[in-house]
């Protein structure tokens, strides 16, 4: 893992700043990228994309939270007592869907890690807690793809060729550089032996940050939008692309199963397709992650723990539809060895 950030040497001859009562790190898998270049890789919303109204999102907060709680609640009961009880809630964000406050009050629960790309959100909601419950929470950094540094630096390195590449060489060198990427093991080092593993709407999230990341470096060069660029290197790169996100998905898998205890449980739930209205219809829906991928990664690796939940959020009308699988597992070697 990265250094430890805060307190330095000098740090006495200045003025008393409030310590932090919880930890912040940066992962390694946020080497090679620079402090500049995050903001251009945190996932945001494109344009155009509609947010489910505020009534739907409560709804979905509630299911979420009940359901973490409760996978987390059953994963710790399973838990061995006599070693220090570990929870990591992967891309927490701004812990909107978490509930991170009834997971801090578990006395049973010694230690919190949440995850993300970006740090900001993640300690304002941190900061949100109650001070004694603050110091059982650390905050890192980090890229769950691990290919972010990667690719900023072979973006940067084609974009600074010269003689200047055409536009359609441009595209070339983006395809070869998303073929030539490996995301197997490439997830952040963030230890293991977990008691909990919260994965709430992450891992359809993980194709944005690569997505958007290569879509406004195309714009910046080319002056082109991906989608609409016509002719086969635009549409190469685009299937290229879509093999990439599956495979996040399912490395994404076998990283939680990296993280789990034995007896441990995982929180895993995602949008699995999407609706939108056309002429008062909605269309067909449109998958949004590789189900039957997914479910025979997770099949090799979990048995259910708890049964299988599934909501809908999103408004009838203007707004599209959202479906919400939501998993609750626990390791299947170890739950054959119990
Ligand atoms: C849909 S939100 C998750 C919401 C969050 N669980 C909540 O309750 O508010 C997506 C989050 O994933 C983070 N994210 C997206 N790609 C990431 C990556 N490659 N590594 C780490 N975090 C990432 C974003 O920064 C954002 O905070």
């Amino acid at each position: 893992m990265g250094i430890e950030e805060g307190g330095d040497a000098s740090a006495a001859r200045r003025p008393a700043i409030p310590q932090r009562d919880y930890t912040v790190t940066r992962d390694s898998s946020m080497e090679g990228i620079p402090f500049e270049a995050i903001d251009s890789l945190v996932p945001k919303l494109a344009e155009g994309e509609i947010v489910p109204s505020a009534e739907f999102h409560a709804e979905h907060r509630g299911n979420s939270k009940r359901e973490i709680l409760a996978t987390a609640r059953a994963a710790i009961e399973r838990a061995p007592s006599d070693r220090p009880r570990k929870a990591i809630i992967l891309a927490a964000g701004e812990c909107t869907d978490i509930p991170l406050r009834e997971l801090a009050e578990d006395s049973r629960l010694d230690e919190i890690t949440l995850v993300d790309i970006d740090r900001r959100g993640v300690e304002e909601a941190v900061r949100g807690l109650p001070l004694h419950y603050r110091r059982k929470i650390k905050i890192v950094t980090a890229d769950l793809t691990g290919i972010g540094g990667e690719l900023v630096s072979a973006v940067t390195a084609l974009e600074s060729r010269e003689p200047k590449p055409s536009k359609l060489d441009f595209l070339r060198g983006i395809k070869k550089i998303v073929d030539g990427l490996r995301v197997r093991g490439r997830g952040p080092e963030l230890g293991g032996d977990y008691a909990f593993v919260c994965s709430q709407l992450v891992m359809s999230r993980l194709e944005s940050m690569p997505k958007r990341f290569l879509e406004t470096a195309i714009a910046r060069t080319t002056g082109l939008v991906l989608s609409s660029i016509p002719g086969k290197p635009a549409g190469e790169l685009i299937s290229a692309l879509d093999e990439l996100s599956e495979s996040l998905q399912t490395e994404h898998i076998e990283y939680l199963a990296g993280l789990v205890s034995p007896l441990g449980g995982v929180h895993l739930a995602d949008t699995y397709e999407v609706s939108m209205p056309s002429g008062g219809w909605y269309k067909e829906p449109i998958p949004v992650v590789a189900m039957e991928a997914i479910s025979q990664t997770a099949s090799r690796h979990f048995a259910d723990l708890r049964p299988q939940v599934f909501w809908q959020w999103g408004r009838k009308g203007a707004n599209k539809i959202f479906q919400v699988f939501s998993r609750s597992l626990q390791p299947k070697l170890q739950e054959a060895s119990v």
